[in-house]
This record gives C-alpha cells, sequence and structure tokens, in this order.
C-alpha cells in the first residue's frame, strides 16, 4: 500500500471517529454513533497492517494478539455489570497507559525498526515525543490502577493525604523534566527506566488523595492523559491514526472533565489537588428535628394517581437495583390516567456521565420526557410529586444551603419544591459523597423505604386496585 493510500485511508477513519464522537452525544444517534467507530478503528487497523506489511510470522503475532484481546474485551464487555462501568473504564485505561510505555521502550531498544535512527543516535525530536509518551503513559497506568482498586471498594475511597504531597509531587514533576533532558541528550537506557519509574511513583501520588466523589473526573482526566499518551506514541512511531484518535481522546476527555467539574461545581484544579468526598456522614443538625414520615405503596400510588403533574428523579440505586423497566411501566400507567409525567436528570447522577439517559434508553423511555436540570429544575415548584427513585447527593439541598457542607455549590434538583417529596431508597443512610441529607426529614417528604424494583413494582400493583 502507498504512503498516500495509507495516510488517506487514516484520514478516512479520523472523520469516521468524529462522527463517531458526535453520534455518543445524544441517546437517538449512539448506535450508529458506535457503528461509525468500529467501521472507523477497522480502517485503521486494516490499514496499519497492509501499510506496515509485518513478515509472515509478524502478521500471525499480530492477528492472534488481536483475537485474543479482542475476545477478552468482548467477554468482559459482555459480562460487566452496568454499575461497574467506571472501574471498568479506569482498568482499560491502565492499559493503555501500559501500552504507550511498552511501545516507547522497543522503540529505544530497536529504533531502526521505527524508522526513528539508530541504537545510541535516535533522532532528538523522536527522543522528546518517546519521553513525553512514555511519562504520561506510566502515571496514567498507576493512575488508573489505584482509581480501579478506589471504585471497585478494594481500597478505601477516602483521600489518604500524605504529609508534604504537594512539595513531594512538584519535586517529582521537577526531576522528571530533569531526566527528560537527560535522556535526549544521553540516550541513556537507565535514564529511560528512571523516568518510568518517578512517572510510575508520581502516577500513584497523584490519585491517591483524591476522594470518592471526585473519582468520575479522575476517570475522565486518565482518560484524557491515555489519548496524550496514545498521540505521544502517535509521533513516535509516525502513524498518523494514532496522532488524530489519541488527540480526539485527549480533547474530549478534557472537555468530559470540566462538564463534570461543572455538575458537581468544583473546579479542575481543585479536583487534582484532592482531598474532597469519602467523607463520613456529617453531623446531624441538632436543631433538627429528625422525625421520618414513612409512607407505604398504597399511599403512593394514591398520591400519583391523584397528582397532575410528576416528575421522576432517577439516581444511583435506580440502576443497582435495575429498576428502569418497573418504573416505565409506572409511568405509562400515570400518563394512563391523565398525569403528566416527565424524568429529570442531574448531570452527575449515577456512576458515569449519562448513565441515567442510558437506563431509560433501555426502558424506552421516550426521549422528550427525559430533560436536563437547567430545563426542569423551574417546574419542581409546580409539581404535585418529586418521585426520588434511588437519588440522593444529587438532591441534597445542603449543597444549595449549607456553606461547611463538601458539597456546598453543587446544582441540585429542586425536589423539595414540589408538593410532595417521595423518597425511594433502602435506609435513611447517605449516597455517593458520604453525607446526611436533611430532606428526609422534612414535612413535605415521605420515604418509601424498600428495594427500588420492589417498591416502583408495589406502587404499580396498587395502581391496579
Ligand atoms: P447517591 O447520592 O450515591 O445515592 C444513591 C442512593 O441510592 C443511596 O443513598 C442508596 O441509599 C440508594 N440505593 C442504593 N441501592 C438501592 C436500591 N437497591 N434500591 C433503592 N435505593 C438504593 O446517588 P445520586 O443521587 O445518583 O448521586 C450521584 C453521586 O455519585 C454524586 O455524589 C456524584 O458526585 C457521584 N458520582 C457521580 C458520577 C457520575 S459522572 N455520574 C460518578 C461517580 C460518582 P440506601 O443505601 O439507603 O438504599
Amino acid at each position: 500500500m502507498s504512503a498516500n493510500l495509507a495516510s488517506f485511508l487514516y484520514l478516512v477513519s479520523g472523520i469516521l471517529f468524529i462522527l463517531a464522537l458526535r453520534g455518543l452525544s445524544h441517546p437517538t444517534t449512539s448506535r450508529q454513533g458506535n457503528v461509525y467507530g468500529m467501521v472507523g478503528m477497522a480502517i485503521a487497523i486494516g490499514t496499519t497492517l497492509l501499510y506496515a506489511t509485518p513478515s509472515f510470522g509478524g502478521f500471525v503475532l499480530i492477528v492472534v494478539g488481536l483475537a485474543i484481546g479482542g475476545g477478552i474485551g468482548a467477554v468482559i464487555a459482555k459480562r460487566i455489570a452496568m454499575t461497574a462501568m467506571p472501574q471498568l473504564v479506569a482498568a482499560f485505561h491502565s492499559l493503555v497507559g501500559l501500552a504507550a510505555v511498552m511501545v516507547a521502550a522497543a522503540a529505544l531498544y530497536a529504533p531502526e525498526s521505527f524508522g526513528i535512527g539508530t541504537l545510541g543516535a535516535i533522532h532528538a525530536q523522536a527522543l522528546v515525543e518517546m519521553s513525553l509518551g512514555v511519562a504520561i503513559g506510566a502515571i496514567t497506568f498507576t493512575g488508573s490502577v489505584i482509581a480501579f482498586l478506589k471504585l471497585d471498594g478494594r481500597m478505601s475511597g477516602k483521600p489518604i493525604l500524605l504529609p508534604m504531597r504537594h512539595v513531594v509531587n512538584a519535586g517529582l514533576a521537577i526531576a522528571l523534566v530533569v531526566l527528560i533532558v537527560l535522556l535526549v541528550t544521553t540516550q541513556s537506557t537507565t535514564i529511560f527506566w528512571l523516568i518510568v519509574a518517578a512517572s510510575l511513583v508520581l502516577g500513584v501520588l497523584i490519585i491517591i488523595p483524591i476522594g470518592g466523589a471526585d473519582m468520575p473526573v479522575v476517570v475522565s482526566m486518565l482518560n484524557s492523559y491515555s489519548g496524550w499518551a496514545a498521540a505521544g506514541i502517535g509521533f513516535t512511531l509516525g502513524n498518523l491514526a494514532l496522532i488524530i484518535t489519541g488527540a480526539l481522546v485527549g480533547s474530549s476527555g478534557a472537555i468530559l472533565s470540566y462538564i463534570m467539574c461543572k455538575g458537581m461545581n468544583r473546579s479542575f484544579i481543585s479536583v487534582i489537588l484532592g482531598g474532597f468526598g469519602g467523607e463520613t456522614a456529617a453531623a446531624a443538625d441538632d436543631d433538627m428535628d429528625r422525625t421520618v414520615k414513612q409512607g407505604s405503596a398504597d399511599d403512593a400510588a394514591y398520591l400519583m394517581a391523584n397528582a397532575q403533574k410528576v416528575i421522576i428523579v432517577p439516581g444511583y440505586g435506580m440502576a443497582v437495583a435495575q429498576a428502569q423497566h418497573a418504573l416505565r411501566e409506572l409511568a405509562d400507567k400515570l400518563k394512563e390516567a391523565g398525569v403528566e409525567v416527565k424524568y429529570a436528570i442531574h448531570p452527575v447522577a449515577g456512576r458515569m456521565p449519562g448513565h441515567m439517559n442510558v437506563l431509560l434508553a433501555e426502558a424506552q423511555v421516550p426521549y422528550d420526557e427525559v430533560f436536563e436540570l437547567e430545563d426542569i429544575n423551574s417546574e419542581f415548584a409546580q409539581a404535585d410529586v418529586a418521585y426520588v427513585i434511588g437519588a440522593n447527593d444529587v438532591t441534597n439541598p445542603a449543597a444549595r444551603d449549607d456553606k461547611s457542607s463538601p458539597i456546598y455549590g453543587m446544582p441540585i434538583l429542586d425536589v423539595d419544591k414540589a408538593r410532595t417529596c417521595l423518597f425511594v431508597k433502602r435506609s435513611l443512610g447517605s449516597g455517593y459523597a458520604g453525607i446526611d441529607n436533611t430532606l428526609f426529614y422534612k414535612d413535605g417528604t415521605m420515604m418509601l423505604l424498600g428495594d427500588a424494583k420492589k417498591m416502583t413494582e408495589d406502587i404499580v400493583k396498587a395502581m391496579d386496585h
């Protein structure tokens, strides 16, 4: 295959990746977006194979590698529970980081194979690209492993705050820059491995102080890092598709991190500096009347059937209980009875961006009934019932009213403005941020304690009576 044809095909795959990102930005087009992405990736892999024209043995090795890796990926993707998706993404990012380190090592030890010079006489530009790729790759690797361990509950989600951590991190970052300069000037393999070691340590140190509630931003940030690492390796390999894809992943990850920070009203810098989230329940407000009004499925059915407008607020608990289908059934029943039904989605409800939208789409909830926070928040004041199903933090008025709260400033869904707020959850326990929700004790709130799916099914049954 000629270089021109390869460049053209890489460009086509790059355009398909851009179309994929565009498609994935809305539920109605996301399947098509996925197809664009798959076709783009098939073209990129095929072109690389045909352009590089490996020997027969090399070709077989690549195909076997693709089959093993692709097979394992397919099995994991099929088996994984939706609620475990963030840790899966973190685990996959760690592999991208590791791959970047390995490719850089291969390029250093066998530069001829990469067309970047000879052993000990590698082009300076390639050395700079390689050292940046390896540093970002190694940081991504250990950072993602820590994020995986935290998200999967194998390590405490609490921030681990080492003394003088900012000084240590800054020292390591400076040491990395010095090592990169030394590598470019000396081409020493020892310096290369020192860069790897310093970056691996830095990856751990950057992520351990970050608390549970900030983890989604971290995963998205690591996603961005892995993209830049891939782009760096793309330069080393002279592979246009890898440069385009890496840049797309890098920039879209950075934009997503920004959007999430905005949704949680956190500054990106304070997320990176760490220390938020994973707190234990905040001390109860002593002045507060701590009595709770508890209701049954029958009470909820009565209230909702007699309402004119019901706004449903799904959260992480709906995902855990897989209550989306029962919820759709409940909404259908209400609509049949002439009740107006809408869904309100908080940007960080659940455990990943778009988590609730995906689940509602799975239950075939019509898209025109689903609204983002800023589009629906003013409507709670006119709603008779807010049906909060497995959501907690995203409704917590402390974010609005209590300056001392760790989630202060995060926009929330104003469910307390509805005439009655029905809260479906199993206990009075806290949500992800680990803080108490005073809404449970308010006059207009009725707690429906139980599993989200079971409770919703019981309400549907009660409506039939
Ligand atoms: P949370 O505040 O985590 O609350 C979820 C609630 O669901 C819990 O309080 C839990 O209470 C309840 N629950 C769990 N299993 C249940 C079940 N089977 N049936 C009924 N209820 C159940 O969720 P949220 O309101 O969606 O807020 C999301 C939080 O996660 C935010 O703090 C956000 O910052 C963070 N976060 C977001 C993301 C993204 S990007 N979406 C990713 C990671 C973290 P019980 O135990 O009493 O049942």
